[in-house]
């Protein structure tokens, strides 16, 4: 059963509790997805679209946009007004309007009547977004849905991304064009053997992280020792917010019951 849940202060401190950073819009917060995943810590800055499937990863700094229907890595940087997962709309039908698949679009009149919706006209969000761990993402980019962008990447600011991005590749513009790689070849073979963002930085110990031969040297050497273990977040899904909300909502509602009468009568007044 989906309980209405609304991104209140009192929710936002609970799950900040939890290690969940949100201080952005929830759009469509009445359905939460069964597939949203969230890695703790996270901080999310960004509008999200919750009614969509959306993984987040750890230490993953989302600092504005939109960004919906995607699943995101670990210690990725997204900075202002990124916008992903916006969907598309019929190019090849009668007309682009949603009124065509959707009879409760917007609520207007001219929709009922219309053919019901059907999972088969819902094509428009089928295309998953994908992006890897340690990826950062220049202010305005925006990303086409579907697109994969491979670990450690770079997208420049103002990029359009219509095409999959490869591992460590850095891409600038529009559409986005690879200028260079982070890394030579050899590193970025290291490491995606590694994929070291399963771990805590901290566990790294003290590591001159500025220089990638000594930085992969290390990590390498941890790992063949089994000394370190992988991170095992604490998750933040649909079912725990709703549980958040379910403690909260009770008391906040009846506050708010409770002036609604108040309010009332000093209307009347005037
Ligand atoms: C992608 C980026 C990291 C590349 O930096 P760089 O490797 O130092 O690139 P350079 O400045 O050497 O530029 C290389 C080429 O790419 C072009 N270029 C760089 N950034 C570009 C951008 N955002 N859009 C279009 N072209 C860009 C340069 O004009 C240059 O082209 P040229 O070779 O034809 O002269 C950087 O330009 C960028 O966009 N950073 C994001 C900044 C930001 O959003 N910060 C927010 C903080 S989270």
């Amino acid at each position: 059963m989906n309980i209405p849940v609304e991104f209140t202060d009192s929710l936002r401190q609970a799950l900040r509790k939890r290690g969940f950073s949100f201080n952005g819009v929830a759009s469509g917060s009445f359905a939460l997805s069964p597939e949203l995943h969230i890695e703790t810590p996270a901080n999310v800055n960004a509008e999200l679209g919750l009614t969509y499937p959306l993984r987040i990863g750890a230490f993953t700094h989302l600092n504005g946009g939109f960004i919906q229907n995607v699943t995101i890595g670990r210690y990725c940087s997204f900075a202002r007004d990124v916008k992903i997962g916006h969907g598309f709309h019929p190019m090849n039908w009668l007309s682009v309007s949603p009124l065509q698949y959707n009879p409760s679009y917007r609520n207007w009149p001219c929709a009922s009547g219309l053919p019901p919706m059907t999972d088969i006209t819902r094509f428009q969000w089928e295309k998953h977004t994908i992006i890897g761990s340690d990826v950062w993402l220049g202010n305005g980019v925006f990303v086409q849905d579907g697109v994969t962008i491979g670990d450690g990447a770079i997208v420049g600011s103002s990029a359009v991304v219509t095409r999959d991005v490869a591992p460590y590749a850095v891409v600038v513009g529009c559409p986005a064009r690879q200028i260079r790689m982070r890394f030579p070849d050899i590193i970025v073979e290291r490491l995606l053997r590694l994929k070291w963002w399963r771990y805590l930085m901290s566990d790294f110990g003290q590591l001159d992280f500025s220089d990638i031969h000594q930085a992969l040297e290390r990590i390498e050497s941890l790992l063949s020792t089994g000394k370190i273990k992988e991170y095992q977040p604490e998750i933040i899904d649909a079912s725990i917010i709703k549980q958040e909300w379910a403690l909260l909502a009770s008391p906040e509602r009846r506050r708010r019951c409770a002036f609604k009468p108040v309010i009332k009568a000093l209307f009347k007044c005037f």
